[in-house]
């Protein structure tokens, strides 16, 4: 199958190139690398010795993105372009807004007009907002998003649903991620921050490598086993894999499904960091601060929907993501850049 990647230059639109690549598909990445570099896609051709054809398009140009319809048959495609960044996302609404919906609507378009079924996006456990019950299903309750980031995967579901509703030729699959953590491997592909990370991982292995002194703990007063908040790490290479049991299900006409894709396993932070202080080798220094407004004590799905209909199952456990994302830093302080 050909597989469009839209946004395929990422942190996870990379690993799951690989994962594609390995199941026998051909990748046709779309990326404007506004949050990623070219040298990420040519790791990925190192990895799986495999050619990629690379288009740098911004998604929300309808002009631009028609090209890659027009020279290539697209069979399904993963949708992955977004901006993410929580905290941005509060400063920069608009920003959000139109880069993550129109960059959709870019595509759908597209599909209509190139008759291609299938589509994979990238949705997120933001979506449930405060959760109302753990483990969080798929049936659980949605809304209640505290971030115009959040609100984007919300609206854009909501408007997935109603384009599938109006059309049930379609076959479309909600993937929402859990945390995703860890990197390949091979060390050659990782997650790569820009400046300041924001999200735990990135900035323990920032701690470990010596760029950052210590690691603020954000809250140690949660209603949980140790204070401190508990999340659903899932191993990236696991979330890539189960981007081709999505592609599978789309292919057996499936209509419109939604999967949880997590573990089933909270972790606390000081659980995350006693794994990176295993791998590493020593101590991660960390100090107590106050709660990050608009967090959530808890969160982690029910992963058997998943199991039951894609048969998908997080082989990587917390320690392995830990190994797996030092093994990245510490092969490339730098991330990307040489
Ligand atoms: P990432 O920033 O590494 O990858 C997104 C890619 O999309 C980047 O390479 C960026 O350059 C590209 N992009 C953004 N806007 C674009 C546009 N208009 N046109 C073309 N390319 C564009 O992020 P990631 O962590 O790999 O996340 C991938 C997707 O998964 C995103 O939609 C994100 O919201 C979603 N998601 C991520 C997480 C997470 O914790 N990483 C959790 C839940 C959901
Ligand atoms: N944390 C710290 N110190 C830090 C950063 C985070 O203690 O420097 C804590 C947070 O308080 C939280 C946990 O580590 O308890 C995880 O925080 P992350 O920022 O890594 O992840 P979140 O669960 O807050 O959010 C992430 C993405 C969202 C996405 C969500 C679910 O940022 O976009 O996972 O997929 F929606």
């Amino acid at each position: 199958m050909n597989i469009l990647v839209a946004g395929g230059a990422g942190y996870i639109g990379t690993h799951t190139c690989v994962s594609l690549i390995e199941a026998g598909h051909e990748v046709i990445v779309v990326d404007n690398l506004s949050n990623s570099k070219l040298e990420a896609v040519k790791r990925v051709e190192r990895i799986t010795k495999h050619k990629i054809k690379f288009y740098e398009i911004d998604l929300c140009s309808y002009e631009d993105s028609k090209i890659v319809f027009e020279e290539n048959k697209i069979d399904g495609i993963i949708h992955f372009a977004g901006l993410k960044a929580v905290a941005e996302s509060v400063k920069m609404p608009l920003e959000y807004y139109k880069n993550n919906l129109d960059s959709t609507f870019t595509l759908i378009r597209l599909m209509r007009e190139y008759n291609v079924k299938n589509l994979v996006f990238s949705s997120s456990a933001t979506v449930y907002g405060t959760p109302e019950e753990l483990p969080l299903k798929e049936s659980s309750k949605v809304g209640g998003t505290t971030n115009p980031y959040g609100t984007t995967k919300l609206f854009i579901e909501r408007i997935l649903q109603d384009v599938y509703n109006a059309d049930n030729s379609f076959n479309i699959a909600l993937l929402r991620y859990f945390n995703p953590i860890g990197a390949h491997p091979s060390g050659l592909i990782g997650e790569d921050p820009n400046g300041i990370p924001n999200n735990l991982v990135p900035y323990v292995t920032q701690v470990a490598i010596g760029k950052r002194p210590y690691l603020n703990v954000t809250g140690n007063d949660y209603d949980t086993p140790d204070g401190t908040g508990v999340r659903d790490y899932i191993h990236v290479c696991d979330l890539a894999y189960g981007h081709v049991l999505a592609i599978n299900k789309l292919l057996t006409n499936s209509g419109l499904v939604i999967y949880n894709l997590g573990t089933g396993k909270g972790s606390s932070v000081l659980e995350v960091v006693n794994a990176f202080s295993k791998a590493v080798g020593r101590d991660i220094p960390y100090k107590i601060a106050p709660r990050r407004p608009g967090d959530i004590a808890e969160c982690y799905c029910d992963p058997t929907k998943a199991y039951e209909e894609l048969g998908f199952k997080a082989k990587y456990n917390i320690d392995d993501c830990a190994r797996d994302s030092w093994n990245w830093q510490s092969k490339n302080p730098n991330g990307y850049e040489e």
